[in-house]
């Protein structure tokens, strides 16, 4: 990822709050240990972010893992804030970037964080609000707040932009068996060796006919290989580019367990075939 080598699977912490990605977990004891066991086991890098709770969960990854091990990658992002009810809403403006990433630091602990993905919402060509924002990413780099940048929710013209402003390090947006509408910018990431990072890699772990969890192709994979519908769905991210890393996000160890071991599933390519046709 960037400058950080990092292994196939990682951790998308975004799970550890209460419903809504809001207010605490119902079990903080189970939150700690998922994130120990993660890092125990080898993951070593963690997505996150500060509106995620609010704080909760940049919270919970400090109590449980600081002082943070050399090599673990935290991967935080900026674009997005929580009203008093909770939504989330946009905080695109360079400012609020900036106060973006430094909650983050101040929630985290760190003088610097390895990598800040800069959150797109709304906006998919790259015009003069987005040579700001990625001033304020490229700015707060210099200033030694992150290591370097990555770019979430983007199209590929806006990751071509971006590119001859900045490095990027990793390009984050959803991506998985049922919905490839970003193959087009994996395609990019892939030509360039950028790390792609896909989030909802198991469809927000929605179960049903639609959901990544209950299509037939995938249950049919995971019952033909005698695993978990879960693990195909990862095992297919990392078989579609060698610059796939995802990050699936659990609040339960039993999960995290099947997750991790999905690195070590290959499938043959048949089934990538028929998972990709479905
Ligand atoms: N950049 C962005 O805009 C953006 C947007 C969304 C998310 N993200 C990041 O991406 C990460 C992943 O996305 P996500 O958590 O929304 O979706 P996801 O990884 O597709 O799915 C997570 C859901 O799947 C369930 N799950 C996890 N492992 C499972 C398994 N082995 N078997 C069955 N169910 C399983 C989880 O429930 P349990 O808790 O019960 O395991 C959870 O509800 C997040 O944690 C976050 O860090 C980024």
């Amino acid at each position: 990822m960037g400058p950080f080598s990092v292994s196939a699977v990682g951790f998308g912490a975004m799970r550890l709050t209460g419903p809504g990605v809001f207010g605490p977990p119902g079990d903080r004891g189970e939150a700690l240990a998922v994130l120990r066991e993660a890092v125990a086991s080898g993951v070593d890098h963690i997505d996150t972010a500060q509106f995620y709770g609010p704080d909760v969960v940049n919270e919970l990854i400090r109590d449980a893992l600081y002082p943070y091990p050399d090599d673990l990658i935290l991967v935080s992002k900026v674009g997005a804030a929580r009203d008093r009810q909770g939504r989330i809403i946009a905080a695109q403006q360079p400012a609020q970037l900036r106060q973006g990433i430094e909650d983050n630091l101040r929630t985290l602990s760190v003088d610097a964080l390895p990598v800040v993905n800069l959150r797109l919402i709304g906006g998919s060509e790259p015009d003069a609000f987005f040579d700001d924002q990625l001033a304020a990413m490229v700015g707060a780099r210099d200033d030694g707040l992150l290591k370097a940048i990555g770019l979430s929710n983007i199209t590929s013209a806006q990751l071509l932009h971006a590119l001859q402003v900045t490095d990027v390090a990793c390009v984050q947006n959803e991506f998985h068996v049922g919905n490839r509408v970003s193959q087009p910018v994996l395609d990019e990431c892939t030509r360039r060796g950028i790390a792609f990072v896909p989030f909802a890699s198991l469809g927000f772990g929605m179960t049903g006919p639609d959901a990544v969890l209950g299509r037939s192709a995938v249950m049919e994979e995971a019952a033909r290989l005698g695993v978990r519908p879960a693990q195909v769905a990862l095992a297919w991210a990392l078989a579609v580019s060698p610059t796939v890393l995802v990050i699936p996000g659990t609040s339960s160890r039993r999960h995290l367990r099947d997750n991790l071991a999905a690195a070590s599933i290959e499938l043959d390519a048949e089934a990538i075939h028929r998972l990709s046709s479905t």
